[in-house]
Parts: structure tokens; sequence; C-alpha cells
């Protein structure tokens, strides 16, 4: 049996202390099937009281959670999937609701002249000819392009802008000299008010097209606190230049090129300094870049990770296998920076272009700390963690904001990942429960509930569409819920699962204005709720990404 929190009723019973770590399944059967349609997820074990789990050469190798349930981190400056050169860039336009058959009026490699309309979720251009769409690549709104088609479909096209006729958006002078070869940054020549109010427009369109809810009212959107600087993660590839080994991004657009950096405006003067000096290593070496293409050579990857607000530093060397030649020269360096705390190898043998992988220390600490609302975050070589520190805290403040806790709530805290989110709420909450799939990610959030002295938090492993019956069998019914789910969104059977809890409160964090508004239509149209409150919140300038804290409510409104 749980231990009572002193003080506590039977409904409100105190989660274990994570201190104890037991590994305990909970009284529910477990189906034997673990993985189903509604996730596509890999087999997991049972639900389970978080602790340690040896994984690997490494304790604790843990999967970046911004991906959809299974799929690893992809190499890039961002993750893949969120990059409108490989995402689909018209979801928020594909719905049948919006894109409508029609006889296409144009034909592939056709070049003509497009007015912008607006900003698809993705970040292509929106141009209509009679209410046909084209999606135009590198055009912004209000802009009239010369444009190539590349692509027709049924419902719409694609193509790309060749030259920009009539300038329409407000432009700036884009700081950056890889700007716009480089993949990472999208909209650096537009105004930064331009590329917040094309975010908002994206919400809102997405909540009244696909979630049918025309009359939400946005709060405006939180701007990025820095338009510049903000990463606190990156990962670049190794390239082969006539100058030797080089190391940056991939072309915009392109798979097989990565474009050397002198200066990436996204980190800060450490990053770059960091990314430098393991260049002129790799030089001094003379190791060869890994080509992606020919799967030969050994340099593939650097990554490095800064606790922005402690300013702690880790970095990892990822290569073919092979031993390390020069490891000590690379440690020192490194060891010149006074911020780099712990320096890790890791030997990827496949042929996928990915970095969360188990990693041997080559010198310092296993990990580095970030602070994040005034607790400590331990960040291990793959442990997941919003990568703009700011802004983060600016999103679970408003998550905090939104939840409304008194001290007396049962909180969930579903797709908890290392438990950031609920454990800042722990302080004002009776219980906060997480779940996540991830083992290692719970190993983390308890790790990280016991470096922040917490201890009316517990965290599980499991899924969210299978394992939450039986959590509300622990747990209680919960007083609110908080849920951060992938760019997937909540899939169907867990977006049911989450309805039929009934919270009075359901605080949605979402990284997906299109999925949080299929799941919004649910929510409303089934289950009662009413979208109270929802706020855009920019994370990532430059980029087509948006943030979304939505809070909805059952019964009568609480503003
Ligand atoms: C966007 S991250 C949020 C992490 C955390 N809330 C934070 O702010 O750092 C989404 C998390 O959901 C987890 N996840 C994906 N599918 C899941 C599922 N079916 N059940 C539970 N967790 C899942 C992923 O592993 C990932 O950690």
């Amino acid at each position: 049996m749980l231990e009572a929190a002193s003080g506590a009723d039977e409904r409100h019973a105190a989660p274990p202390r994570v201190a104890d770590g037991g590994e305990r399944a909970l009284h529910a059967p477990v189906r034997a099937a673990w993985g189903d349609e509604d996730t596509g997820v890999a087999s997991e074990p049972p639900l389970r009281f978080g602790r340690r789990h040896v994984v690997g050469r490494h304790p604790l190798e843990l999967d970046a959670c911004v991906g959809e349930a299974g799929v690893r981190s992809q190499v890039g400056l961002v993750p893949r999937v969120i990059v409108a050169d490989d995402a689909d860039p018209h979801e928020a336009e594909s719905t049948p609701a919006t894109l409508h058959r029609m006889a296409a009026p144009v034909a592939k490699n056709q070049e003509l002249e497009l007015r912008i309309d607006s900003l698809a979720y993705g970040g292509s251009g929106v141009a209509r000819l009679n209410g046909f769409v084209v999606f135009v690549r590198r055009a912004l709104p209000g802009d009239v392009v010369r444009a190539r088609i590349t692509k027709v479909k049924r419902s719409h096209a694609e193509a790309v802008s060749l030259e920009v006729v009539e300038p329409g958006a407000p432009r700036v002078e884009a700081p950056c000299v890889h700007y716009p070869e480089c993949g990472g940054c999208r909209f650096q020549d537009l105004a930064y008010g331009a590329q917040l109010e094309a975010k908002a427009r994206q919400v809102a369109d997405a909540l009244a097209r696909i979630g049918g809810l025309v009359d939400v009212e946005l709060e405006a959107a939180v701007p990025a606190e820095s338009l510049f600087h903000y990463r606190n993660k990156l990962e670049y590839s190794f390239t082969e230049t006539p100058d030797g080994v080089g190391l940056g991004f991939h072309r915009a657009g392109r798979w097989d090129e990565v474009l050397d950096l002198e200066r990436c405006w996204l980190t800060t003067d450490l990053g770059n300094g960091i990314r430098e000096a393991v260049k002129e290593w790799a030089r001094g070496q003379g190791l060869p870049a890994y080509d992606q293409e020919r799967q030969d050579g050994y340099l593939r990857h650097l990554v490095v990770r800064e606790g922005r607000n402690t300013g702690q530093a880790l970095v990892v060397l990822v290569t073919a296998p092979g031993d390390l030649a020069g490891a000590d020269a690379l440690v020192e360096a490194l060891r010149r920076f006074p911020e780099v705390r712990s320096v890790h190898w890791a030997v990827n043998d496949s042929a996928a272009e990915v970095t969360n992988l188990p990693t041997d220390l080559l010198w310092g600490d296993e990990a580095i700390e970030e602070e994040i609302l005034g607790l400590r975050f331990r960040v291990r070589p793959n442990a997941f963690l919003q990568t703009n520190t700011a802004m983060c805290e600016v999103l679970y403040r408003l998550a905090g904001e939104y939840a409304g806790l008194t001290g007396e709530e049962t909180v969930y805290d579903l797709y908890c990942g290392t438990g950031t989110i609920g454990l800042t709420l722990a302080r004002d909450a009776l219980t906060v429960w997480g779940i996540e799939l991830s083992e290692e990610s719970i190993a983390c959030a308890v790790e990280n509930a016991e470096l922040n002295a917490v201890a009316n938090a517990a965290f599980f492993a499991g899924d969210v569409a299978r394992d939450l019956d039986e959590l509300r069998d622990r747990a209680g019914p919960p007083d609110v819920v908080v849920v951060d789910p992938p760019r997937a969104g909540l899939a169907g059977k867990a977006v049911r699962r989450i309805g039929e809890l009934r919270a009075p409160r359901l605080v949605y964090v979402s990284c997906n204005p299109t999925t949080l508004a299929g799941n919004a239509k649910e929510l409303v149209g089934e289950f009662g709720y009413r979208l109270e409150r929802a706020r855009p919140a920019d994370m990532f300038p430059h980029t087509p990404h948006v943030e979304t804290v939505a809070l909805f409510t059952l019964g009568e409104p609480t503003k």
C-alpha cells in the first residue's frame, strides 16, 4: 500500500516518497499486448514506480521527448519532424474543411506570379488561385513572388519562390551570414512582430478550421524573450570542406549537404566557441568527416548543451565505430572553457542520423544542471529538456497560472518527460502524479524530485492511453490534468481516456496548433469541455514553430 501523507485524506493519499524508488507494479492487471494502433509505441513494461533503469553502457539513456512516441530524435538544428522542409508544411490547411478538391489550375514546372496571403503551419506562404491553394516555400505574407510549381496534388500545389516581385512583408536585414542557405532559420528577414502575428494567426486559424472553435479569443501571444542566442542545445553535423573538416547544419531543404558554420546566431558565444574548438581539434587530428550518402568516414555529430541559468556546458562527440584518436587533446581543448563540465563520446554504428545514443564519459561530471523556476534539473547527454530555457520558464509559469492551484489539488502531469512541469507545480498542489512512456525519463524525473526535495510527486513509466485508468485507481480522480503531448498530439484513445477523467481543469501545453485543435474539437464536442483560455508563446523565433497553452474547463467559467 502507498504511504498516506500526513493529514491527507483517502482520495488524496500522497504518492510514495520518490526517494524510496522501489519498483512496485500497480494493482490493476496489465495487458499483455503493449503498444497499440493509437500510439504505434513499441513494447514497454507495465506502469511502474520510477526508478533508475540501467540500459546499455550508460545508466540513463534518454530519448529526446520531442519526437513522436517510438521515434528517435533526428539530428538537425531542431527535431526534423518539425522543420518545415521535412514536415508536411500544410497541416493547418490540409483538413477537408480547408482544402477543396478541384481541377488544378496549375501544372508542374509552370512559373507564375503569386500573391502570398498568409503563412501556413510549417512555414510556407499560402497563395490562392480562385480558391485553389498553392503553398510557396520561401515566400512571406504580403509578397508577390514569381514562383515555380514543384508539385501538383488534387487538393493543392506546392511551389518555390524564385524572386520577390513586390515585397509586402515587413523585411529586416538578416544578421546571419549563413541565412538563407542554412536550414536552421526560416524567417530571419521577416520583422519579428510579423513573425509573432503570423504564429498567433496560425493558432487561431487551426482552432477555427480544424477545431470548429470560431469564437475563441486568444490571449496576446507571448513574444520570445530573446530573438537570438536562445537555444540551450544544438546538434551539429561534420562535413568535408576545402579547408578540412567543417561543422554545421544541413542546408535548407537538403538532407545530404551540410553547411560549415562560422557563427550561429541561435547559440551563445560559448556554444560557437566550443564548436570552433572541436573543429580545430578535428582538423589537427586529420580525422575525416562521415559521409551520410556513402556511409563512410568517422566524425558524425557534435552535441553541445548549456545550462543557461547555471553556466554549465556538456559536450558529446558522436563518431562512427573505431578508436577515438586524440581523445586527450579533445578534452584539453574543451577544458579551456571553464563552463564545460562534462565531455562524452558516443558511437553510432547505424546509418541513421541519430545522436541519442549511449555515451562514454571522457572527462568531468556525468551530467550538468539547469535551473528552471528555481528548481534544479539534471541534464544528461540524452535527457529531454525544453531547448529554450527562458521561454520554458514562461510556458511553465503560464501552465501554472492556468492550473490555478491552491494547495489542495490532485494533479496529473501526463507526458511528463523528466518531470519538469509536475515538479514546478508540486509546491502549489497536494499531490502530483506523472506518466511518461520513456523509463529513462522517469528515472530522471525521480532523480529531479530527489534533487529538489519534492516529496509529494510520483512518476510512472507507462502509456497515457493505456494506463490512465490504473493511475486513477491509485491516485484518485484528478482536480487538474496537465498534458504536454508530442507533436502528434493526443492519440484518439488517449483523448477519450483523458476526457472520461472529467477533471474540472485541463491544461494543454501544445507544440503543434493543428493537433491541439483536433483534440480541442473532441474535448469540447464529446466531453463537454469549454476552451476557456488559450495563449500562444513563441519559443523559437525565425522558425515555423509555435507553442500554445490552453485551459479547458468543465462547469461554469472560472474567469
Ligand atoms: C513534448 S514532451 C514533454 C515533456 C515534458 N512535459 C517537458 O516539458 O519537458 C512529450 C513527452 O511525451 C512522451 N510520450 C510520448 N507518447 C507517450 C505516451 N503514449 N504515453 C506517455 N508518454 C508519452 C514522450 O516520451 C515525451 O517525453
